[in-house]
């Protein structure tokens, strides 16, 4: 990179309000408020609360991200801000607000995908760390799982993304939300899943892998959400739902969401060319799961894998695919790096990651008119 841009980023695409500074990969503040007290009443997002909040907690989000940076107007070289994926009235405060900073302290205007943020995500440095070896190895698999998204997305260099897979119904972490506020455990119920998996058996109840017969990477969790609804209504019909049932319950849908993400994650790592079309037989998965194999495993051109969004703080998830990655090795020799962002607090929705991607942008001149900016809901990676 050449010069290091000082960027000040904006990230109002869903129910936090976040500001940040980033100095090159280096994350000068993140400041994040949450809006969870206010949606906890309703079990997820109230749009038109959303957008009061964000109004809200704007100014003095600013306030504490410039002020914890150690920065002023005049060491900031542009503004980046998220004009998608996201609530559309959510989106709107931010980008209101991006412009018109914009404009008043002349500052150039850069507009990010969210997605490309949380894939990102794992470039972000601590202050004080310069060295980020990630930025040498492509191509990468990212591998976004959050409570909006689940995609896989090849990466061959900052801005070449296709997207591989992804989910055709639910995301991963909506899916936990939703089983989780059947089991009345919180909102959101992904970090709270997780807590009550550990004291739980996830062989206790069998939920089925979703999508064996499909040769391609999307993933779908809405049949596992009705299995478990299922599960949970005979449950409650019979009195049994007691505490050790409802952890038992936590560690098996949680066990069913991340073996079916590993098993599209495997399958793709062991594509030849990362098609659908080379997508592993039956057969293969066999013979390279066979310690007597003769045939040498043609390996994946992928060299890293980054894991980003509010699942990615789930440490088993990270325990899983980390062994995965070891398996693979022992099967094809090939070392395949693993990176997740440096704190959680970049994991769920912050808007240092938005300042991170917003780097590269800022290299290649990709700077938008203040006037022309468009919010757009459903905006895809790609
Ligand atoms: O990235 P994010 O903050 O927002 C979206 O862009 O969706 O992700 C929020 C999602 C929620 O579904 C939340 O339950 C989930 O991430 N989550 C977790 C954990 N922490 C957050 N899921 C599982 N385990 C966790 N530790
Ligand atoms: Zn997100």
């Amino acid at each position: 990179m050449t010069k290091q841009a000082t960027i000040l980023a904006i990230d109002t695409s869903c129910d936090d309000t976040s500001i940040a500074i980033s100095r090159g990969w280096e994350v000068l503040s993140n400041i994040v408020a949450s809006q969870n007290q206010i949606h906890k009443q309703f079990g997820g997002v109230f749009p038109s609360k959303a957008k009061q909040a964000h109004r809200e907690n704007f100014m003095p989000a600013l306030k504490s991200a410039l002020r914890q940076a150690q920065k002023s107007w005049q060491d900031i070289d542009a503004i980046a801000v998220t004009y998608g994926p996201g609530l559309a009235p959510a989106l709107e405060v931010g980008i209101r607000f991006a412009q018109n900073l914009a404009k008043e302290k002349k500052k150039k205007l850069i507009i990010i995908n969210h997605i490309e943020g949380h894939a990102l995500s794992p470039l972000a440095l601590p202050q004080g760390r310069m060295a980020n070896f990630s930025i040498q190895k492509w191509p990468k698999l990212a591998l976004v799982v959050s409570g909006g998204h689940t995609e896989f997305i090849l990466m061959k260099g900052l801005g070449e993304y296709q997207i591989l897979g992804r989910t055709i119904d639910d995301a991963a972490g909506e899916c936990l939300d939703k089983v989780g506020r059947m089991l009345n455990l919180g909102y959101p119920a992904g970090p709270l899943i997780e807590e009550f998996a550990k004291k739980g058996n996830p062989q206790r109840f069998n939920f089925p892998l979703p999508m064996t017969d499909k040769h391609h990477f999307d993933l779908s969790f809405s049949g596992l959400k009705t299995a478990a609804r299922i599960q949970i209504q005979a449950l409650e019909e019979e009195e049994k739902l007691d505490a050790q049932t409802t952890a038992d319950l936590a560690a098996s849908i949680q066990e069913a969401v991340f073996a079916h993400i590993l098993y599209k994650l495997e399958r793709l790592l062991y594509s030849e060319d990362l098609s659908a079309s080379s997508y592993p037989s039956r057969e293969k998965m066999k013979e390279i799961q066979n310690p007597q194999r003769k045939e040498k495993i043609k390996v994946s051109p992928i060299e890293e894998i980054f894991l980003g969004g509010g699942v990615a703080a789930n440490l088993y998830l990270r325990k899983k695919i980390r062994q995965l990655l070891k398996d693979y090795q022992k099967n094809t020799g090939k070392e395949i790096s693993f990176v997740v962002p440096y704190r959680k607090k970049l994991c769920s929705d912050n808007a240092a990651m938005i300042a991170v991607a917003a780097q590269w942008h800022y290299q290649n001149k990709n700077f938008a008119s203040p006037d022309k900016i468009e919010r757009s809901p459903q905006l895809v990676l790609e």
